[in-house]
């Protein structure tokens, strides 16, 4: 294994993707961002008129999805589907509206899960999502959930999305926020939830380097403890989820 395989969970806008990029960076490890696959599958539906109730439908295009990954020159991720650049498409409101709903189907989640699956099984991965550490990688070496209050979360979403020029207010990203909360927490396959034995963060009073300082030392001291994770020989990792081998 080429190093240790980190599952980072929690709450929408809770910094996951933020502090999972810094930590993949400072440790060398490949980062990838597990919402992007529910996001591409809700895309793809939108795109092809498939109604949101249409599990053996909606599964079909998970269990298909032709879905790459690439580092973008920002530092950022660009997604492409069917070789197109959906980075953009897959944050738009259409997809942010139906992604829950698409996500609770357990039909979904289970053509989604070996794709995720193999590409942590190398190892040197931050793995981050809603069920990451409880469901698609219970046996991950190191698992965080962070957390932080709705009015924090709402103004970052908030900021994120003035910044790319969408019009919102704050008490709409609140009530969005509040909304996707308790959808992905209360379906009933994968629920969002902490793994008994993860790691908590409350990021509502922490600037982001000191969540990423925080993780670093719980990094090193799991790393401590399993000597054999940062050995041994590279093994190819799919860029490709989808494509990789069986
Ligand atoms: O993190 P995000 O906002 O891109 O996630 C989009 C949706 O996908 C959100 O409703 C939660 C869901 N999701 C999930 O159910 N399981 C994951 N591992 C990742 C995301």
């Amino acid at each position: 294994m080429t190093g240790l395989i980190i599952a980072l969970d929690g709450t929408a806008a809770s910094g996951k993707s933020t502090i999972g990029l810094l930590v993949a960076r400072r440790l060398g490890y490949m980062y990838f961002d597990t919402g992007l696959l529910y996001r591409a599958v809700t895309l793809l539906a939108i795109r092809q008129r498939v109604s949101p109730g249409d599990a053996p439908r909606l599964a079909a295009l998970a269990a298909d999805l032709a879905f790459e990954v690439r580092s973008a020159e920002d530092g950022g991720t660009t997604v492409l589907l069917d070789g197109e650049d959906v980075t953009v498409a897959l944050r738009s409101p259409a997809v942010n509206r139906h992604v829950s709903a698409v996500s609770a189907l357990p039909q979904v989640r289970a053509a989604l899960l070996e794709q995720q699956r193999r590409l942590a099984a190398p190892g040197g991965i931050v793995m981050i999502g809603r069920d990451i550490g409880t469901v698609v990688l219970p046996d991950a070496h190191l698992k965080l959930f962070l957390t932080a209050s709705a009015e924090v979360r709402a103004q970052r979403r908030y900021r994120e999305q003035r910044a790319r020029g969408e019009a919102i207010t704050y008490t709409a990203a609140l009530a969005a926020l509040q909304r996707r909360d308790r959808l992905d927490s209360s379906r009933s396959t994968a629920p969002l939830k902490p793994a008994a034995d993860a790691m908590m963060l409350d990021t509502t009073c922490l600037s982001i380097p000191a969540v990423v300082e925080q993780v670093l030392a719980a990094v090193r001291r799991v790393a401590a403890a399993h000597p054999a994770a940062d050995s041994g020989d590279a093994q190819e990792r799919p860029m490709c989820p989808d494509h990789s081998p069986p």
